[in-house]
């Protein structure tokens, strides 16, 4: 029987962002390896659940490789400290289900949105902890082939990852330790506080990098930016760190912000967000 070939359409990744701002793109979701193997034998770029992705309204020109739902896979997550799981398995259902089991590691990941492809690309985290506290090794596809790398060789560091040019994550074995139930809930109760002034509207989370020792949404509101809009995007009276889109915004109205954000600060900040298109 022949394989079964890659779920292609065509697709706004606007439905497929948080800040819902992009264009088209022909999106590939595969199921297995021979999928994947079809799908990036032309350029691509691979998109996890969009949450940190600035996409151009004039789309992207690449395919758009996705991992479907042979890869959300947590089996045997939370019987043992150590497991293998799928990399588009949502964050926030591993972080409560690791709670649940007593397991530490995940906590300070309590309430980002990725699935685990993006959380380790980006070194997702929070003060409290960060994705590459517990990867002890991932599995990536790339140049056509499946390969398991130890996590230090990925070159970790705060929100950075070295992922090989043109290497999807598949799958990564984390290492959590074993704790208990009140002490995990009580880090994440913590981690919620902290997020709790965070704005609830369309965004790709923060946008810049912190500096070293500081704090870019402290930066920006010192600068006295919050509130700054441009048609549909807004910098957030919440956090100065996190531009939102207010309804309808363009890739434009988003790119002049953050430009003019740029402008007027007194130090350059490095942006967080992936950019797509541009
Ligand atoms: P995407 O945004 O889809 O992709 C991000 C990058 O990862 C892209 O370069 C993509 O190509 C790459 N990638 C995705 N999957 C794979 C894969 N399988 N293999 C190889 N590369 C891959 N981030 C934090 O770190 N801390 C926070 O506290 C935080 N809070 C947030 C709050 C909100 C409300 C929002 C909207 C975002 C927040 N973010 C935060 C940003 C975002 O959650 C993280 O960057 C997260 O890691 C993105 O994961 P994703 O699956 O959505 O990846
Ligand atoms: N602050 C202000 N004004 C603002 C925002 C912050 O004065 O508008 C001050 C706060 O009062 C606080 C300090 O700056 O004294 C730090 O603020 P916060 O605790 O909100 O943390 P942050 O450094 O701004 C970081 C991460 C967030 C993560 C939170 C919670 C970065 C770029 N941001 O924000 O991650 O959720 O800590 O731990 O590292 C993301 O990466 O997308 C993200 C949302």
């Amino acid at each position: 029987m022949a394989a079964s070939a890659p779920r292609v359409r065509t697709v706004l990744l606007r439905d497929f962002t948080t800040l819902r701002v992009g264009g088209e793109a022909e999106l590939w979701e595969v199921n297995d390896e021979a999928q994947l193997k079809e799908a990036t034998s032309e350029p691509f770029l691979v998109l996890g659940s969009g949450a940190n992705l600035f996409v151009s309204d004039a789309g992207v020109d690449r395919r758009v490789v996705r991992l479907g739902r042979a890869y959300n896979d947590m089996a045997g997550f939370g019987a043992d400290a150590t497991v293998w799981v799928g990399a588009a398995t949502p964050l926030p259902g591993m972080v409560r289900r690791a709670q649940r089991a007593g397991l530490s590691g995940l906590e300070g990941l309590s309430g980002v949105p990725a699935v685990l492809g993006g959380a380790i690309a980006m070194n997702a985290g929070t003060r409290f902890g960060e994705m590459a506290d517990t990867v002890a090794e991932v599995e990536l596809f790339v140049n056509g082939a499946l390969e398991v790398v130890p996590a230090g060789a990925l070159g970790f560091r705060y929100r950075h990852s070295e992922l090989p040019e043109g290497a999807v994550v598949t799958r990564a074995r984390l290492e959590l330790t074993p704790s208990s139930p009140e002490a995990v809930a009580r880090t994440m109760n913590a981690v919620d506080a902290a997020r709790a002034g965070q704005p609830k509207i369309k965004s790709a989370g923060c946008a810049f990098k912190n500096p070293p020792g500081d704090s870019a949404g402290r930066l920006i509101d010192v600068a006295g930016l919050k509130g700054l809009t441009v048609g549909d995007a807004m910098v957030a009276h919440e956090h100065g760190n996190f531009i939102i889109n207010l309804g309808n915004a363009s890739s434009d109205d988003v790119a002049a912000l953050i430009a003019l954000v740029q402008e007027r600060l007194q130090q350059p900040l490095e942006l967080e967000w992936r950019l797509w298109g541009f």
